[in-house]
């Protein structure tokens, strides 16, 4: 067999596998295997509950379940990582992220991601929202002009519940959340300033959604 024939055998393997599912149970190049968001969208429905319907609250400290749908898929990835090994300290999210292999967190990023996100605006002080827009200068090199970036491993911040951005920020500021990054970059901020910042993101449009009416119609 000449290794051009061989390399052609190997990708139908390869492709019969994936389309099995074995390359999954097999457990090997699951770094190659393809995302699948339908696979995911299964794995997701209790997520769902939570994270599908807008306007949710956790229940304390008091603060909207964060719009994950229309949300960069490499970004979910790592934060469901982070709920895996506790460096994100939130309870339920930990018991919620312990059993999902890599391949599942990929397949419900995907699922995810793919989501059609129009958030709106929040209604947001003005006043407050026209500070934060000084203040998020430094941020704009990751997070975008608006909170819409297109790096994909920074969250898209903009159109967030304003009340789960606040949060965030003083988790990575007690560091309760831990990120090297953002531990750098919320760690100097005043809680005034914090609000801020979040009421600006919040109120910009976004591309993030809780997708309640593509579920429950
Ligand atoms: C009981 C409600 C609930 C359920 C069920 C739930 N989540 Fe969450 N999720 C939350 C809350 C609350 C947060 C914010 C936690 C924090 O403050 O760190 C969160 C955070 C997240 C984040 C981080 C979002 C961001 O912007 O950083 C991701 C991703 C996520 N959840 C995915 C999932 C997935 C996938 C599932 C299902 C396997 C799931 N969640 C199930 C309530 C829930
Ligand atoms: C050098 C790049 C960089 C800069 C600059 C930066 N961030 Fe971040 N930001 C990140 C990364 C990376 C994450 C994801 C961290 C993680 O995995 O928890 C993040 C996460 C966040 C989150 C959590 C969003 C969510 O959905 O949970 C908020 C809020 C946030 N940043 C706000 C800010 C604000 C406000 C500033 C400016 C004061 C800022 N960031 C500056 C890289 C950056």
């Amino acid at each position: 067999m000449s290794s051009q024939t061989l390399v052609l055998q190997l990708r139908k393997l390869s492709a019969l596998l994936v389309a099995s599912g074995l390359l999954l149970s097999l457990n090997i190049a699951a770094a190659n295997a393809a995302d699948d968001p339908a696979r995911g969208e299964k794995l997701s429905q209790t997520c769902l509950g939570c994270h599908g319907a807008p306007g949710l609250r956790n229940p304390g400290p008091v603060y909207n379940i964060p719009m994950i749908g229309g949300q960069h898929k490499d970004y979910i990835v790592v934060s469901l990582k982070a709920y895996k090994d506790k460096s994100r300290s939130h309870g339920t999210m930990q018991a919620q992220a312990a059993n999902l292999s890599d391949q599942d967190m990929a397949d419900i990023g995907a699922f995810f991601a793919a989501m059609d996100g129009n958030s709106r605006p929040s209604n947001v002080n003005a006043a407050k929202a026209a500070a934060g827009q000084q203040e998020s200068a430094v941020c704009q090199a990751c997070h975008g002009a608006t909170g819409d970036g297109d790096n994909t491993i920074y969250p898209k911040l903009s159109g967030q519940y304003e009340s789960y951005l606040v949060q965030a920020l003083k988790d990575y500021r007690s560091g309760a959340r831990q990120n090297a990054i953002m531990a750098g970059f919320a760690g100097p901020l005043s809680i005034d300033q914090i609000e801020k910042l979040a009421a600006w993101f919040a109120s910009q449009q976004g591309g993030l959604s809780a997708p309640q009416s593509e579920i429950f119609k």
